[in-house]
């Protein structure tokens, strides 16, 4: 009798305890903005394939529950730890941003194991992205200490305008992103990190335009988006 009791209880046993761990494989790295011959936006087959395709949002919605935990359910983010907004950016833009992780040209050990290949499948990213595009931009966000807007201003209106638009829309076609409603500390540490080319991928152009920022001038245009309002959608 005892057998008969123990043999179902150790394959419960056995199917409840998960096997050891295997380390999910290391961000690969690519050559980015601070190799020589660095050509922006250079498109390898994955990126290129997934751009030309029609992404299903119903899928995607399943597929993002592994990234809610840092993203949260209505893809706000989480200001304080830096996890960006994704709610209503441009599937273009999404979509680069997975595939540079993806590929290594652009740094990010904490959500690389989300975002690998033997986790998420290629389509999905499609999927992912034509999901969020969909979702609407959460009405409150992190901002700025506000301490400096007309400088934010000038300087937003200055540099930034011609590409990420007059109120922060963005330009899905050109992969510049949507910078309004996101977070301050997000914005902040990006635009840091793309002037002194710790973000691998970034546009040269938008590079050279920040290399005189001093630190208060960062936090003076991040407050500036962080606060800007674009139009409702079409
Ligand atoms: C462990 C937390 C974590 C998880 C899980 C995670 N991410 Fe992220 N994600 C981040 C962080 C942090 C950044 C900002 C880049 C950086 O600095 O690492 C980011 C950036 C992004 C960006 C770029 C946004 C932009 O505006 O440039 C996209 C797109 C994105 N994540 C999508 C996803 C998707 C899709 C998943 C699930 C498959 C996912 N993330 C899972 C933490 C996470
Ligand atoms: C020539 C066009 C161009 C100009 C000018 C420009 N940007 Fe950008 N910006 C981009 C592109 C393209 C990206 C996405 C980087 C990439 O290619 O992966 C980006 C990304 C960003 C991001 C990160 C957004 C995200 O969701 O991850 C921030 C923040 C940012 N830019 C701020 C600025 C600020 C501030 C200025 C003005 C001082 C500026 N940009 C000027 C093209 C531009």
């Amino acid at each position: 009798m005892k057998t008969s009791l123990h043999a179902p209880l150790l394959v419960l046993v056995a199917a409840l305890v998960p096997p050891a761990q295997a380390e999910p494989p290391a961000q690969p790295h690519a050559p980015g903005i601070e190799s020589k011959g660095y050509v922006w936006n250079q498109q390898d087959p994955e990126l290129a394939r997934l751009l030309a395709r029609k992404g299903d949002p119903d899928k995607g919605k399943i597929s993002y529950e592994i990234c809610r935990g840092c993203h949260k359910a209505d893809a706000a983010g989480k200001p304080e730890a830096g996890y960006p907004q994704l709610a209503g950016q441009h599937p273009a833009v999404l979509i680069k941003q997975m595939v540079d992780v993806r590929a290594g040209r652009r740094d990010s050990p904490k959500m690389h194991p989300f975002i690998e290949h033997d986790v998420v499948a290629s389509n999905e990213l499609a999927d992912i992205a034509a999901y969020l595009h969909g979702l609407p931009v959460p009405a409150s966000n992190g901002k700025g200490d506000g301490r400096q807007p007309d400088l934010g201003r000038h300087l937003y209106d200055r540099d930034c305008a011609s590409c990420h638009g007059a109120h922060g829309e963005g330009d899905g076609a050109k992969f510049y992103p949507r910078v309004a409603g996101q977070h301050y500390n997000y914005l902040y540490r990006e635009t840091l990190e793309s002037r002194d080319k710790g973000r691998r991928n970034s546009n040269p152009e938008m590079v050279m335009v920040l290399k005189h920022y001093v630190d208060s001038d960062v936090a003076a245009v991040s407050d500036y988006m962080s606060r800007l309002v674009p139009p409702a959608k079409p």
